[in-house]
């Protein structure tokens, strides 16, 4: 199962007078969901774009599978390894719903009949009804956004699951089948979950919660 550890890391943003991530140690394994709550601006977003591989730390290593990121080769990394969830979606406009979700899988040379399948199938257990399969993401609600975002993160097949306040645009219902996801992913199927969330169902229903403070990161007990 997929680890993701980082060793004392740091990262300052260029003219940031304090750094937005301060000397980070932790671990995060596959089989778990972890949830990572604290304020606006205490660096929860850094720290995942630093774990995705799309910041380089300023200070101290992100290792993946024992290697170091900054000896690896990122693009493959972020196709293959890791999947990010935004905190916003990100989603292509000129590509329909089926094909936002069958891009990754494209990229990764999924045969396009296979993609279609698969992706066909992730749009429904994120709840996307087929009819709006042909749209374009700027003719659905936030939420169905969001969720297309889901199953287009999920289409990579990587084991590291990163997402940035994934149930931000969901009403109660559609939060509890993302959370359902996520958990059945991590427990049944090994995959390694970061979810970024003011969502207490979220952190509840997560195996450890780490809360951020001014860019420090620690474990909060749970019951
Ligand atoms: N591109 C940037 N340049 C300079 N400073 C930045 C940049 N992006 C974020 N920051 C600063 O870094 C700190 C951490 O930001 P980050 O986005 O990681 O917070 P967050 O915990 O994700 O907040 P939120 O809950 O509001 O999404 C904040 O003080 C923010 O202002
Ligand atoms: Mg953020």
């Amino acid at each position: 199962m997929p680890e993701l550890r980082l060793e004392n890391v740091s990262y300052r943003y260029k003219n940031a007078d304090r750094l937005a991530v301060n000397d980070v140690t932790c671990s995060f394994r596959g089989g778990q969901v972890y949830a990572v709550v604290g304020p606006s601006g205490s660096g929860k977003t850094t720290l995942l774009s630093l774990m995705a591989g799309l910041d380089k730390p300023s200070a101290g290593r992100v290792l993946f599978d024992g290697e170091d990121l900054a000896t690896m080769d990122l693009d493959r990394y972020r196709r293959e390894k890791v999947s990010m969830i935004f905190q916003a979606f990100h989603l292509f406009p000129l590509l329909t719903v089926l094909e936002n979700v069958c891009f990754p899988m494209e990229l990764n040379g999924v045969p396009e009949e296979d993609a279609r399948v698969r992706a066909r199938e992730l749009l429904a257990a994120v709840g996307i009804e087929e009819e709006k399969h042909g749209r374009f993401p700027a003719n659905l609600s936030g939420g169905e956004q969001q969720r297309v975002a889901i199953a287009r993160a999920l289409a990579s097949g990587a084991r590291v699951l990163l997402a940035d306040e994934p149930t931000g645009n969901l009403d109660v219902a559609n939060g509890q089948r993302v959370i359902e996801i996520l958990s059945r992913l991590a427990h049944e199927e090994g995959y390694c979950v970061v979810v970024v969330t003011h969502n207490l169902a979220i952190a509840d229903a997560a195996d450890k919660v780490w809360r951020m403070t001014d860019g420090t990161l620690r474990e909060v007990e749970t019951a």
